[in-house]
């Protein structure tokens, strides 16, 4: 509770409190002034409530605050005013008393002489002296005033003071929900920047080679959840028998062969089908329908997790082989895995998973079969599949999880180096990822989108 009091006769009576418990009107809201009521003494009081800290909004209680320094401003320049009256009042006096005075001497010296006088003019001089008289008590009154009013400009900058510390103690409040809402309209524009990114797949460009290296099979990738600056590129190389996972800080090094860290994984992995997502490698567990999530910041295994029912072990792979049996992968609406299950006899089936736990959230099944799947990707929710892994292969079908329906599509994709063994769509950098025979390239996307004006989410 802040209580401030300026005692002062007859000025104002201030009292800021930090909340009032006594008073009936209890102020959800803003700053409240009362004011005019006397008290017992006829001291004009004026009470100034501040609301509860937590109830207000900050916005209202800022303005209000600002109302309220304008007022003690207004105050101030009343005093100041006041206080030149009172000055000028107070000479005036001065003199007057210093005439009385010389008058009084005067007086004195006469009387003493009062043989030199005329009787008349020495009872004129002493009625005028008469009539000054009262002026004394008043000019007394005014030394008082005076010493009020100088006590009362003290006291008026002092709750200047209180009340700008509050101001700047709110104006830090306002910052933070400033703060807030900065970052609340930069996570929606964030969301709409993802949306307007959103779209059907027109086309496919390139490759661009970035780099030759490793056996015909591997996995290259970036996290599509890092932050703009962080371009750090992960390495896998081969299917089967391996769980060394290089790191490079950025596509610069990983081209110039200057590796950052190496991870060694707990278990092997399967496939080539592993996915880095915000910090975390996913990745098939080898011999089992495990995912796995490895930490790359505390180097340790999160989470183990079984995808109920996905045949593994090359039961239900790509085109190519090498136990790509279960694919995971992120697009802009989170993890996803691709696979396939005997309940679905042998086709793809589409889970979206918790990144956290690696829990199924939701499960769509497409009537493609995974044995005849070149490659798969995952772009705005809708899964795109390639007929092979070879020379001639395209874009051949696609499943949309939104409306959940498929359609046949034909949109041609190089492969430049006649055999794909991973294709992954990154949505930070609207690119596909590929391991094309030994080589690290690049794919370009044509998204169409249709921008709508109501925001559908
Ligand atoms: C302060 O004085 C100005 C000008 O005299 C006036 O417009 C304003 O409303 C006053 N503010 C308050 C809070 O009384
Ligand atoms: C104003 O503040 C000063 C310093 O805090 C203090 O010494 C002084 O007594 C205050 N004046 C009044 C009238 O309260
Ligand atoms: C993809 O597009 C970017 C910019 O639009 C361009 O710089 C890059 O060369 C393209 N890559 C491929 C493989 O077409
Ligand atoms: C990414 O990880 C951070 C903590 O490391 C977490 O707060 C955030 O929610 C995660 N984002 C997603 C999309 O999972």
């Amino acid at each position: 509770m802040r209580a401030l009091f300026v005692v002062l006769k007859p000025l104002c009576f201030l009292a800021l409190l930090g909340y009032c418990p006594s008073a009936t009107i209890r102020p959800k809201e803003g700053w409240q002034v009362y004011s005019s009521a006397q008290d017992a003494d006829g001291r004009c009081i004026c009470t100034v409530v501040a609301p509860e800290q937590n109830l207000c909004s900050r916005d209202a209680r800022s303005r209000q605050l600002r109302q309220l320094l304008e007022k003690i401003q207004n105050m101030s320049q009343s005093i100041e005013v006041l206080n030149l009256r009172t000055q000028r009042d107070f000479q005036y006096v001065m003199k007057m008393e210093s005439q009385m005075k010389g008058l009084r001497s005067k007086f004195r010296q006469i009387e003493s002489n009062r043989r030199t006088l005329l009787t008349k003019n020495f009872q004129e001089l002493k009625g005028k002296m008469n009539e000054l008289q009262p002026l004394i008590p008043v000019l007394e009154q005014y030394k008082t005033d005076a010493t009020l009013i100088s006590q009362f400009k003290e006291e008026i900058r002092n709750l200047s003071l209180v009340l700008t510390a509050i101001q700047e103690e709110i104006g830090a409040y306002d910052y933070e929900e400033l703060q807030q809402r900065v970052l609340g309209l930069e996570g929606r524009l964030r969301n709409c920047m993802n949306k307007l990114t959103c779209g059907k797949l027109m086309k496919i460009t390139g490759p661009t080679t970035v780099k030759t290296s490793g056996t015909r099979f591997g996995a290259w990738m970036t996290d599509p959840q890092a932050d703009p600056k962080n371009n750090k590129v992960w390495y896998m190389d081969s299917y089967t028998n391996n769980k060394i996972v290089r790191e490079y800080k950025s596509v610069n090094d990983f081209v110039a062969g200057v590796e950052s860290r190496t991870y060694n994984l707990p278990f092997h992995w399967a496939g080539t089908n592993h996915v880095v997502y915000n910090g975390s490698l996913y990745y098939n567990k080898y011999q089992s329908n495990i995912i796995v999530r490895y930490s790359f910041e505390s180097g340790r295994v999160m989470t183990q997790r079984a995808l109920e029912s996905a045949g593994f072990h090359n039961v239900y792979p790509y085109t190519w082989g090498g136990f790509s049996d279960i694919d995971l992968m992120a697009d802009e609406l989170g993890l996803w895995a691709i696979y396939a299950t005997n309940q679905n006899a042998g086709n793809i089936v589409i889970s979206q998973l918790d990144p956290l736990t690696i829990q199924v959230l939701n499960s769509w099944n497409t009537e493609y079969s995974k044995r005849n799947a070149g490659e798969s990707f995952m772009i705005c929710g809708t899964l795109y599949i390639t007929n092979s892994h070879l020379t001639g292969a395209k874009v051949y079908y696609s499943y949309s999880t939104k409306t959940s329906t498929y359609e046949y599509m034909d949109i041609p994709i190089h492969n430049q180096y006649f055999h794909m063994s991973m294709l992954d769509y990154n949505a930070r950098d609207r690119a596909l990822y590929g391991w094309n025979n030994g080589h690290q390239v690049l794919f370009n996307v044509t998204l169409f989108h249709i921008i709508k004006t109501d925001d559908e989410s």
